[in-house]
């Protein structure tokens, strides 16, 4: 029998992700549970995912008394303990096997038997975090887009053990929340990652080259492949030194070249040019403007 999710958990709901996915999972009138192990985080993330959702009353896109609902139904907490009534759980704390494997096991002694648990890797291998727990039939890939609470991408991976049953609840809660789920197996970096990490790549050594500014190299791509955004642009939102970490993950496991950190993003790590997040990547920001495109 499918398992009915009512009550959905978040842990690392003070990250980026985390912040983003309980919002995904409150807007769609879930129970939410935030759990991180720092309380200012979680308290920082909770400040602007309601900052968020009055931008979002003030466009006419919610109303109040919905948006009033949404934070109600958050609840946050420090305790590990908090997530015991939880129907579903998905982890968003760092890309790190091991934390991501502990976590799992102190779940199992947490959440009741039939509880899944969902992981938003990026990197890492399912079937690997699911060993973490004595349940990995239970344990399935939710791999969110960033920002989450924009984005309606969910790549949905399997694990060598998890069961149809799990998979097929998970995959039908995404869609309850109103997002798209795909699916895809369990490699590095799924479909988007695997693709887009070359890509991006491809683009930092056009600029290291001398091929084009960032600027022209960003507008050819949009207006000749019609994408919304361009390269540069989108590795600015997502973070160099993001960027950097991923790199890091994926050539190890794929020996790709193209997947191997290009000298320039490195040389701009180090200068501390992080993209959005420090004012200034490929491009520069202050506040929401973006400056040199
Ligand atoms: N940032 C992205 O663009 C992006 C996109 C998709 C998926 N992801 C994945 O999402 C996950 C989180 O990434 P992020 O960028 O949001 O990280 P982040 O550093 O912003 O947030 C991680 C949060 O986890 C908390 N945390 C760490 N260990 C914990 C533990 N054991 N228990 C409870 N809380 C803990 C931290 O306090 C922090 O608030 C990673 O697996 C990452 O690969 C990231």
């Amino acid at each position: 029998m499918t398992k009915i999710i009512k009550t959905v958990g978040v842990c690392g709901a003070g990250g980026t992700m985390g912040a983003g996915i309980a919002l995904v999972a409150a807007r769609a009138g879930f129970a939410t549970v935030c759990f991180d192990r720092s309380g200012d985080t979680l308290e920082k993330a909770a400040k602007q995912s309601i900052g968020f959702l009055d931008k979002s009353v003030e466009r006419g896109k919610l109303d109040a008394t919905k948006r009033d609902g949404i934070v109600a139904s958050m609840v946050r907490t420090t305790k590990l303990e908090g997530l015991a009534d939880c129907d579903l759980v998905i982890e968003a704390v760092f890309e790190d096997l091991s934390i991501k494997r502990e976590l799992l096991g102190q779940l199992d002694a947490v959440c009741a038997e039939d509880a899944i648990f969902a992981s938003n890797t990026s990197t890492l291998s399912i079937t690997e975090i699911a060993s973490g727990s004595k349940r990995p039939e239970r344990v399935v890939g939710m791999h969110f887009c960033l920002p989450a609470q924009l984005m309606k991408l969910i790549e949905m991976s399997p694990g060598i053990l998890t069961s149809e049953e799990v998979f097929g609840a998970a995959w039908q809660w995404t869609e309850t929340c109103g997002q798209t789920p795909v699916k895809t197996q369990d490699k590095p970096g799924f479909i988007l990652n695997a693709l887009l990490v070359p890509f991006n790549n491809d683009a930092i050594r056009a600029v290291e080259a001398g091929v084009a500014e960032p600027a022209d190299i960003d507008r050819a791509i949009k207006v000749g492949l019609g994408y919304k955004m361009g390269p540069l642009e989108l590795i600015d939102l997502i973070g160099l030194d993001t960027q950097v970490r991923l790199c890091e993950a994926f050539y190890p496991i794929t020996l790709d070249p193209r997947a191997a950190t290009p000298p320039l993003l490195r040389r701009m790590v180090a200068a501390g040019l992080l993209g959005r997040k420090s004012g200034r990547g490929f491009f520069a920001y202050e506040g929401n403007t973006m400056f040199g495109a």
